[in-house]
């Protein structure tokens, strides 16, 4: 278990100028990151596929953490430390995904409930022990025709309520998500409308379960229209509604809020980021934790060839120069 307290590891997520990495694709996932630069999706392929962005040289500047599954938290990279360590011992916090995927929501289609709930005490346990320091939980919220269902909300923010109350039992702190999907035609109104409603609900619930929300940390989507809606926002406009929704559901004892990219691309990923930083400050940091938006250049770079890290790695390193100084609103 951590000898820093929740609060501490809180800080340490936050420092100023610094943002986390996603590395938490499930093993289905991480084979569709995979197959396209045609590397089989092995153990030794996915620790290697890890390496690449955990062991970059100089992440430590601008990455405060990063989210981990089962599998990398007890790998080694390859001059044998284990993955926690090697993070560790650069200032950077190792967390790990914990929930169980999503299973379909029965009587409600298209809607998803996300498992893990059962022996989730006895693993964070084990997790803590072997280095993580936070977790993360996601939940998925689809936005469709008379969807998403207050119940699909509740019963979502209910799990995410009990996750939480889990992880701080065990000294880890919890990163609750309730993500928000961009996949649909609604338009940007819509998405704020149930964005403030998703985020409402999830904040209640934690209160009523009686979670530490300063020890807790929330990631949201960015209010922006659905890939299939035909409307196109600016920066400014997406940093407008999405602070607008945070200022008007997030508590200001809240220990932080993070960014998922959910499938803008790495540039609009960054300056919507530095737009939201400048119409700060917040009651809360505010920084980045992207998956897609900050692995994808040095992905197709790599392409599985050692001969290539190096470039792949200069490629990674660039994306998060770039999200670092966003958020702080300095980018470009
Ligand atoms: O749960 C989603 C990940 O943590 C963030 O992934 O930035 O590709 O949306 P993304």
């Amino acid at each position: 278990m951590s000898q820093r307290s929740l609060r501490e590891i809180v800080k340490a997520m936050f420092p100023a100028g610094k943002g986390l990495l996603a590395a938490d694709e499930s093993t289905k996932s991480s084979s569709k990151r995979l197959d396209p630069i045609g590397v089989p999706s092995t153990p030794e392929n996915r620790r290697r596929f890890r390496e690449l962005y955990l062991s970059a040289p100089g992440v430590e500047q601008y990455m405060s953490g990063v989210i981990l599954v089962d599998e990398t938290l007890r790998q080694t990279d390859s001059l044998g430390v284990p993955f926690p360590k090697s993070l560790a011992d650069r200032g950077i916090v190792p967390g790990i995904k914990v929930d169980g995927g999503t299973k379909d929501l029965p009587g409600f289609p298209e809607e998803s409930m996300t498992e893990g709930l059962d022996g989730l005490a006895d693993r964070l346990k084990e997790y803590a022990d072997l280095g993580a320091e936070f977790a993360k939980w996601r939940a998925v919220i689809r936005i469709g025709k008379d969807i998403p269902s207050d119940a699909c909300i509740r019963l979502n923010a209910v799990s995410l309520a009990i996750y939480a109350l889990r992880c701080q039992e065990a000294g880890i702190v919890p990163m609750v998500e309730p993500e928000v999907l961009l996949s649909g035609s609604h338009t940007m109104e819509v998405a704020e409308q149930v964005t403030t409603r998703t985020l409402k609900t999830v904040i209640d619930t934690m209160r009523l379960f009686r979670v530490d929300l300063s020890c807790a940390v929330m990631k949201t989507s960015m209010i922006v229209p659905g890939d299939t809606s035909g409307q196109v926002a600016s920066p400014d406009h997406v940093a407008e509604a999405t602070a607008r929704c945070l200022r008007a559901t997030i508590p200001d004892e809240m220990g932080g809020v993070v960014f998922l990219s959910g499938g803008q691309t790495s540039e609009q990923a960054t300056l919507n980021l530095n737009a939201i930083a400048k119409l700060g400050p917040y009651p809360w940091p505010v920084t980045f934790c992207y998956a897609r938006a900050l692995q994808y250049p040095a992905l197709e770079i790599w392409a599985g060839k050692d001969e290539l890290l190096p470039e792949a790695r200069t490629a990674f390193l660039e994306r998060l120069k770039a999200n670092a100084a966003a958020s702080m609103g300095h980018f470009g």
